[in-house]
């Protein structure tokens, strides 16, 4: 993209991030080994992860789902309020789940969809997220796979929004004001 058009300050380039979702992937591959394995991607924001990270995982049974969820609240200040946009298509009862976000910020969200899944009785699960943002947190859950710690600042790209603009990106970038 051209400086002029160039909305943002990049913060960890496309290159870095293909790189990271290469090793998260050989990691998962590692762990689930021999395991049929359920990705559950939370829309909207993980979808580019997910589908990078999907390939990056080598192993033969391998299925996805999606949970749509809205916090209530302005574009960058979270009102601690979760609903459920888009529930799971398929069971997760006795199937090993990984819950895929892009980013764990102040954990509201995480913490709803861990207590929310658990109670649907998966074998196991646990959660990969591309960006941490562990400053902010205000409810105590951690991610078993982070692609990045990365400072208290606003990011968008590779899937993250404001308003629902930038998605598109492919670095992920701090807004310019
Ligand atoms: C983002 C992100 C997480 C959540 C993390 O979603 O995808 O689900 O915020 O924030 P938290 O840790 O403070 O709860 P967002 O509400 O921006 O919706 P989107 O995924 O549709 O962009």
């Amino acid at each position: 993209m051209s400086e002029a058009v160039q909305p943002c300050e990049v913060l960890i380039s496309a290159d870095r991030i293909a790189a990271r979702v290469r090793e998260l992937g050989a990691e998962i591959t590692r762990d689930y080994r021999g395991r049929p394995l359920r990705l559950v991607g939370v829309l909207k924001g993980a979808w580019v992860f997910l589908a990078d990270l999907i390939r990056s995982i080598e192993h033969e049974d391998v299925t996805v789902d999606f949970l749509g969820v809205a916090t209530y609240g302005d574009e960058k200040q979270s009102s601690g309020e979760v609903r459920v946009t888009k529930d799971l298509d398929m069971s997760i009862e006795g199937v090993d789940v990984l819950l895929v976000e892009d980013i764990l910020d102040t954990g509201v969200t995480f913490h709803f969809l861990l207590n929310a899944l658990r109670n649907r009785k998966p074998k196991s699960l646990r959660a990969v997220t591309l960006l941490d943002k562990s400053s902010r947190r205000i409810r105590q859950v951690r991610a078993d796979y982070v692609g990045f710690s990365i400072p208290d600042r606003f990011v968008v790209g590779y899937g993250l929004d404001f308003a629902q603009r930038y998605r598109q990106l492919p670095d992920v970038c701090v807004l310019k004001p």
